[in-house]
């Protein structure tokens, strides 16, 4: 078998995105939890690029931040002033590395493409002894992109939107922004472009005609329209948006994930569900989070960087994030699981129920109304509705210990730091502010007080004021 052949990648992304009309540079806006630009670098990495270049210019701290935010190894160019994909090609043929003797150059908004579809082109590419590949779409709708002409695989020229004539318009076949250049073509044709006379930018897309004129091999490879859309403005970053979603959605379908309505749910690249798992209508799995098999995620729950085991139940309307829910467990519906939170085996959290950073035992029960914070809760131990954790002086966060199968009734106020024994009880309406001996009765309330026939005069006393 042949080994596979290396290559480099130049992803642009200087550009300002005016069309966004938004202050964000446009290759940090995300999609499916990831900026456009980790899109394209993740896609390059994953087909087998020896060494990646990011072409930065516009908002570039913002940019490499957020490319070390991802773990992502990269060598930078600075493109000062943007003045065109040609210009961004000059400027990065500079800093090549001499041992970089094919290029592929992409687009940096163009989050669909797939490593498989590099892989396939690049194949191509060597196949046919081309001197540059460019990967192409024909659409319905070509508005927008630069127009290949030339005949049948053989491109003659890129034209761009607003340069073309009318007759050029109507060419269905569009540049998808990804190329595959020798380095000897990329060496010899940059230095000869020239700037548009309409917009002064220097267009990338005119070193195909200049090669293709010169009699090199200029050959285009037709890709999916899905997968070459570039990201211009806000609609097309929703139409991203949807089509990742799906990508990734249809995947788990197949692969045995259970899902009532495709097209409500939204997902992050980076979370996964295994087969088996069950997704309703509406719910959002943001992050990494993972969902094992036989877990039920029901309508309208989103879960950020959560762990939810085997045959667990986030039921309707729970926000979790960055928690373990344990095998069997279930939390909600209307339950409010904050960071740091692990909720052990069969445990329940049910609605109206907050916790954050705490440990939940095995089989413990928080059914209704409740805030657990920097809390240990014991296996087998139930909380009341209306238990509460006051774990926060004005100055400092305080932890509450409850061992395990304690009863604590309803209403029930724990002031921490304060730890409550195995097997205790507290009765209900008590505030509890010194420790719980294990096996003790924890009770503060006020005596009761019965006053016979008293209802009747309060009522009578309220019917004259109301006359009056
Ligand atoms: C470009 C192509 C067009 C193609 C389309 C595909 C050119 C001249 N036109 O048009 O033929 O159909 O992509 O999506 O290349 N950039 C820089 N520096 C600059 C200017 C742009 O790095 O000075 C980067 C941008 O950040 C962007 C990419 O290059 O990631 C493409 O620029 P964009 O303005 O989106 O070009 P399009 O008009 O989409
Ligand atoms: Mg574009």
């Amino acid at each position: 078998m042949q080994s596979k052949p290396p290559f480099s990648a130049i992803i642009l992304a200087a550009g300002k995105g005016t069309r966004m009309k938004s202050a964000l540079p446009k290759v940090l806006h995300q999609v499916a939890g990831l900026p456009l630009l980790i899109h394209v670098a993740r896609a390059c990495r994953k087909a087998g690029a020896s060494r990646i270049y990011h072409v930065l210019g516009f908002g570039r701290d913002q940019v490499l931040a957020a490319l070390r935010a991802h773990g992502e190894s990269f060598q930078e160019v600075w493109q000062k002033e943007q003045l065109g994909t040609g210009h961004a090609m000059k400027v990065a043929s500079g800093a090549l590395s001499t041992d970089d003797a094919l290029v592929m150059i992409v687009n940096g908004d163009g989050p669909l493409l797939r490593p498989e579809t590099i892989q396939e082109m690049l194949a191509f590419h060597l196949k046919n002894r081309a001197d540059i590949t460019l990967g192409v779409m024909d659409l319905d709708c070509p508005y927008g992109y630069g127009r290949v002409l030339g005949k049948g695989p053989r491109v003659a020229r890129i034209v761009e939107e607003k340069e073309a004539t009318d007759k050029e318009k109507k060419v269905r076949r569009v540049n998808g922004g990804l190329y595959l250049v020798n380095r000897k073509v990329l060496d010899q044709f940059l230095p000869k472009l020239k700037p548009s006379k309409k917009t002064k930018e220097l267009y990338f897309t005119d070193v195909v005609g200049l090669a293709s004129k010169a009699r090199k091999k200029v050959l285009a490879f037709p890709v999916d329209s899905e997968e070459l859309l570039g990201v211009n403005d806000m609609k097309q970053l929703a139409e991203a948006q949807q089509a990742i979603r799906q990508r990734i959605v249809n995947a788990w379908m197949l692969n045995g994930v259970s899902v009532e309505e495709p097209n409500s749910v939204w997902v992050d690249v980076d979370a996964h569900c295994a087969s088996g798992a069950i997704l309703e209508a509406n719910v959002r799995l943001q992050g990494r989070t993972q969902v094992e098999s036989g877990a039920r995620i029901s309508t309208g729950s989103v879960l950020k960087s959560s762990h939810v085991k085997a045959g667990a139940q986030v039921h309707s309307y729970s926000v979790l994030e960055e928690c373990v829910v344990g095998e069997g467990a279930q939390v909600g519906p209307f339950a409010r699981i904050r960071p740091g939170t692990d909720i052990g085996e069969g445990a329940k959290l049910g609605n109206f129920v907050e916790v954050k950073k705490s440990r939940i035992g095995r089989d413990a029960k928080a059914s209704h109304l409740a805030y657990i914070g920097d809390a240990d809760v014991g296996e087998g131990s139930n909380l009341g509705c209306g238990f509460i954790t006051c774990n926060y002086d004005g100055e400092n966060k305080h932890r509450t210990v409850v061992g395990k199968n304690v009863f604590v009734g309803s209403d029930v106020q724990v002031v921490a730091p304060v730890e409550i024994g195995d097997g205790a009880y507290v009765a209900a309406g008590t505030t509890v502010t010194r420790n719980v001996p294990a096996g003790s009765l924890a009770i503060a309330r006020q005596k009761q007080e019965n006053k016979d026939g008293y209802a009747d005069r309060i009522r009578s006393r309220a019917k004259l004021k109301k006359k009056d």
